[in-house]
This record gives structure tokens, sequence and C-alpha cells, in this order.
């Protein structure tokens, strides 16, 4: 059983706290790059760090302190510039580096006291790549970004944000968990709703869990299924160190000890062999709770994980857990985690860094239903990929709040490419 020292360990996210060291190893997905064209200015909280993330006038972006060093006015409200931000209460400028390069008073008044050389602030890299916008909060020389192979396939993309109020490694617990899948999303949503689309749900037979470079698998057997299915053979992706991959992205990135946020990057496969580029893409945050009733929404896959989460609390008290054999997989992840942070705390390199560009190309990610979503050959699932039986464009039923302006773009391109309805 976990000490109630690990469960501390494995849920802090500080600057100098065990798993915020490992964490700040790693880039982090924090926004879309389609929002900061829409405003240039963000405030965000990172591993307990409350920052401002921007896009200068000549287009560079920058993550820094949410408070200017002078007299901690709130940067936010700055000034940006063709190179940096400027703070609006006294005037001093910071570039994407962290260095202070102008101090208007101090130059005039103080030329040879070279003050601004003296000042810096606290700056972190940002790289986009995919649509997203990546933070890197740990030591020099910062790592690549992986070039994972789904985020080159052709598609239409879509990144969603959810604010969600508990610690992210009970979320990213979630994505070595096999059998919730079963009940919380095929059982209970045929609870909630009797004519959700779908067969009834397989009960799992036997469940395995393995490791990879790229992070961690599981494996099950449904009861009348055997070891030749993809769902034994590929399972799923948890991917080191914070996201599950299930041929789309959720990241569970930690903005303190009690938040998470959860970053979803989708890739709907577009009907036809024809090149397909998205100029733009789109984002859109989902919303946790029904105005309507006050309660949580249930209706859609990843709501349902996110009620599990936070069912758990804020900070789950992992000491007073009953683990059974469908948690092997926990088990795995919390002493892996625990043993690539001590790696970390040691000086070394953790798992799953990247710093070869050679090698940073299309990196494999096991997926089931591969040939389905890479092929003009479209599954009319319904589902995250391929179309609605009537032809138009998937909705997405993972998360709820969907934007009708996506939608339409969506169908307006399914339309085109000749998707047409099907028969069942
Ligand atoms: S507080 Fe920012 S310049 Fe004075
Ligand atoms: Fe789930």
């Amino acid at each position: 059983m976990i000490s109630a020292e690990e469960n501390k360990q494995l849920m802090e996210v500080g600057p100098g706290t065990l798993m915020g060291e490992l964490m700040r190893r790693y880039w982090m997905p924090l926004a879309a790059q389609a929002e900061l064209d829409d405003n240039p200015m963000k405030t965000v909280r990172l591993m307990g760090e409350d920052l401002v993330l921007y896009k200068d006038k000549s287009g560079t972006y920058g993550l820094v302190d949410l408070h200017c060093p002078h007299r901690r006015a709130n940067l936010s409200y700055g000034i940006l510039e063709e190179c940096g931000i400027r703070c609006n209460y006294h005037g001093w400028k910071f570039d994407e580096t962290g260095a202070c390069i102008e101090q208007p008073f101090e130059e005039v008044a103080y030329p040879d006291a070279h003050f601004k050389e003296k000042i810096s602030i606290k700056a972190y890299k940002i790289e986009p790549k995919a649509g997203i916008l990546w933070a890197y909060m740990g030591p020099d020389p910062a790592p690549l970004v992986p070039d994972y192979d789904f985020l080159n396939e052709r598609g239409y993309k879509q990144i969603i944000y959810t604010d969600v109020p508990c610690n992210w490694f009970q979320c990213q617990e979630n994505s070595i968990d096999p059998v919730h899948v079963e009940w919380l999303h095929g059982r209970w949503s045929k609870v909630l709703d009797p004519d959700t689309r779908g067969p009834e749900p397989r009960a799992h037979a036997k469940v395995g869990f393995s490791e990879f470079d790229w992070g961690l698998q599981y494996h099950r057997v449904f009861e009348g299924g055997t070891e030749d299915e993809e769902q034994w053979t590929i399972g799923r992706v948890c991917l080191w160190p914070n996201a599950l991959f299930t041929g789309f992205f959720e990241w569970r990135v930690p903005v303190d000890d009690e938040n998470t946020l959860s970053f979803a990057w989708f890739n709907n496969a577009v009907p036809g062999d024809e090149p397909f580029e998205q100029e733009r893409i789109p984002y859109w945050r989902s919303p946790l709770v029904d105005e309507k009733t006050g309660r949580w929404i249930n209706t859609h896959i990843m709501n349902q994980d996110f009620i599990a989460w936070v069912g758990q609390g804020a900070l789950a008290e992992r000491t007073q857990e009953h683990l059974g054999g469908s948690d092997g997989g926990i088990i795995m992840m919390r002493r892996r985690m625990l043993e690539e942070a001590r790696i970390v705390a040691d000086g070394g390199e953790p798992k799953a860094i990247i710093r070869d560009p050679e090698k940073n190309h299309n990196l494999y990610l096991p997926r089931q239903g591969r040939k389905r979503v890479t092929s003009s050959d479209q599954a009319p699932t319904g589902g995250a990929f391929g179309q609605e039986p009537d032809g138009r464009a998937p909705r997405n039923r993972h998360l709820s709040g969907q934007p009708q302006e996506i939608l339409d773009e969506m169908d307006k391109i399914w339309k085109e490419r000749g998707a047409t309805a099907v028969t069942r």
C-alpha cells in the first residue's frame, strides 16, 4: 500500500518538489496557437506558478512571471511590442528570454548605473507544434517537443480545454485503468440513457500492463474474446508522463496541486484521399456543469471521467484505497513515476526525453483501428472518427459543448469531400 509520504510526493507539482521537478523535464501543452492569434496575452497557471503567455508584435512567443520584478504589477495588462512585453506601470520591458531590455526612467536619469543589466524576469520556453503552444519549465538545454506520428496525420484537428478541479495524478491514473471503460462509460451510460448507441458493453475477462519507450500500455481480453484481438495485442497507450492516447490525445496538465487542465487534441480523418490542409486548428472550452441543474454533465465520455476523478477528492487519499487485480497498471505507474522522479533528483535524465532531431520524427504510437483512421475507407462509427450515419461530420462524443461553428465547418468539409449517408 502507498504511504502518506508517497501519496503526497505523487501529487506535488510546485518547484523543488520530487514530482514537480520530474514534470519540469517535459514539454507541457499549454494553449492553442489559435487562441494567441485571437488574443495575444493570456494569464496561465502551470505547476503552481502564475505566468503570462504572450505573442509579441514580431510573432515571438514568451512565457514570463505574471508579476513585474520592479514593483510587482500584473504584466498581463502590459503592452506587447515588436520585441517583448512592457510593464504598464513604469515601462520596464522584457524579452522572451527574461532579459530586462528597457528601463525608461533609469536609463535617462542614471545612465551609468546600468540597472537593467542586474534585472531579469522568470521566463520559460514556448514552442508551437501541431497547433499547440508547448511550455518547458525545466533546466537547459531543453529537450525536443516529441513528434508523435499521430500529430502529423491528415485530418481535421481541434483542441478542447476543460478545467478540472483536482490533482493531475489521479487524472493520469485513469489512463492505465482498463476496467473503468466498461463501467463508467459502458454500463453507466446505458443506465443514464438506455437509448445510448452501441452494443452492450463487454465484460473484462483479463487485463495486462506493459511498458514501451513513450509510456505504458494496458491490454484487455473481453469475455468471449481472444488474445489475437487488438484490445490485447495493442491495447491503449498511457503516454508518458501525463497523457492518454487512444487515437486522440488527452493531456492532464498540472495547473497546481488541486487543479488540472484537461487538454484534448482530436484529429478526425477527413473523407477522401485529396490533400487536406487546415489553416487554423480551432479550440474551445468544454463546460463541466449543467447550468440548468447545477449537476455535473454526464452525457459525454470525458465528462464521465471528470466526475470520477473529482469524486476522488481534490487530492486523492490513496492510503484509504483497496486496490484489486484490475489495478496492476495503477501500481506500476506510481512505482515508475517515483523511480523516474528519483533519477531526476539524483541528477539523471528521466524516461522519454528526446534530444536527437534525427530520431524525433513520426514517433510510433500503438493505436487500435489504425487502418480505419488513416485511409479513405471510413467506417461509419459516429464516434471520434469517420462520419455520422447521415453523412455529417462526426460529433464529439467525448466532451460536451462543441460549438456550432466548428460543427458547421466540419459538415461543410465532409460534404465537399463526398461523405454520404450510409445504411447500417
Ligand atoms: S512595476 Fe513594472 S515597471 Fe514598475
Ligand atoms: Fe475514461
